[in-house]
């Protein structure tokens, strides 16, 4: 531990975008193995550089990752053979078919779910070597997920809401109070900060969802179908927030959608047919 996560990248060496975004990153500049420790900071991992709290490099790669469910004697093969590099700082879109396999490959980068087989590796670090505690520290500070039907806790006011990933995090009151206003503040929702899901509209409850993401300064967004439940010009709202953070502070975003104008967003989309990836492609997009 307290090696820079970018320290510890491995094959990804000379890819990373901090680079291109005009920090200077600690890939390629030493290297401690993996085995030793997982890349993680005890702060969180941010690299600071003059006034800015940039992510460092965060790249996550799929090696050779098959998924089966079973159920009884039913076998489902979500995932056949999935191989994938996804640089830090890179915005990329995962298409497919509903049943494709786009959701099991989110929780699998996520830390939420383990292959069959294959790996997924973190800045070069097999998920599957990492202890618990640094699973849990990986999603707590690194991570922030946003789901299609956002997850938010009902009986939970925004803020706390928002709030809820440093509480678990034991940061103290005087951290997360100005933390949480900034993330609330930063979708636009400053003014709802009191109110509950069920006195928000879901465009309103998906921005919480996103602040409750932000709020960690998270290295990577993974984000599930979040405009699949809104209508086109609040899914926009959010396809924006999302772009925002990417260009903003260089966050990793890997955006699950079957909308191709959100996948659009991208700068590169990988698309999934039965569990198998059929293409990769550099799209120019917006972010
Ligand atoms: N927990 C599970 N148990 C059994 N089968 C599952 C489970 N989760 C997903 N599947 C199956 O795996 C396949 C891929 O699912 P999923 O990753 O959710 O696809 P997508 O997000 O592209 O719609 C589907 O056939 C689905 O029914
Ligand atoms: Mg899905």
């Amino acid at each position: 531990m307290g090696v820079p996560v970018g320290a510890s990248v491995g094959r990804r060496r000379g890819v990373c975008r901090c680079a291109v975004r005009g920090t200077e990153c600690a890939e390629g500049v030493s290297r401690a193995p993996a085995a030793v420790h997982s890349g993680l900071t005890p702060d969180g991992a941010f690299a600071r550089r003059g006034s800015a709290t940039l992510p460092t490099c965060f790249v996550i790669a799929l090696r050779h990752v098959r998924k089966v469910y079973r159920q009884g004697s039913n076998e489902v093969c979500a995932l056949d053979g999935v191989s994938l590099d996804v640089a830090g700082g890179e915005f990329l879109s995962i298409m497919g078919p509903s049943g494709s396999g786009k959701s099991t490959l989110l929780h699998l980068m996520a830390g939420l779910d383990q292959p069959s087989t294959g790996d997924v590796e973190l800045d070069g670090v097999p998920l599957s070597r990492m202890s618990d505690d640094e699973l849990t520290i990986l999603r707590r500070r690194r991570i922030g997920v946003v789901f299609q039907f956002f997850n938010l806790l009902p009986t939970l006011s925004a803020e706390e809401n928002v709030a809820l990933p440093l509480v678990l995090d034991h940061r103290k009151g005087a951290e997360v109070r100005p933390r949480v206003a900034a993330a609330l503040a930063r979708v636009g929702l400053a003014h709802r900060r009191t109110h509950r899901p069920d006195e928000l509209s879901g465009g309103e409850q998906q921005r919480v969802a996103i602040a409750r993401a932000l709020v960690v300064e998270p290295a990577m967004i993974l984000a599930d179908e979040p405009t699949g439940n809104l209508d086109s010009h609040t899914g926009e709202q959010i396809l924006t927030l999302l772009g925002a953070a990417h260009r903003e502070q260089g966050t990793t975003v890997v955006l699950v959608t079957h909308d191709a104008r959100a996948a659009a967003q991208a700068e590169r989309v990988v698309t999934l047919r039965d569990g198998v990836l059929v293409n990769d492609a550099r799209t120019g997009g917006k972010s």
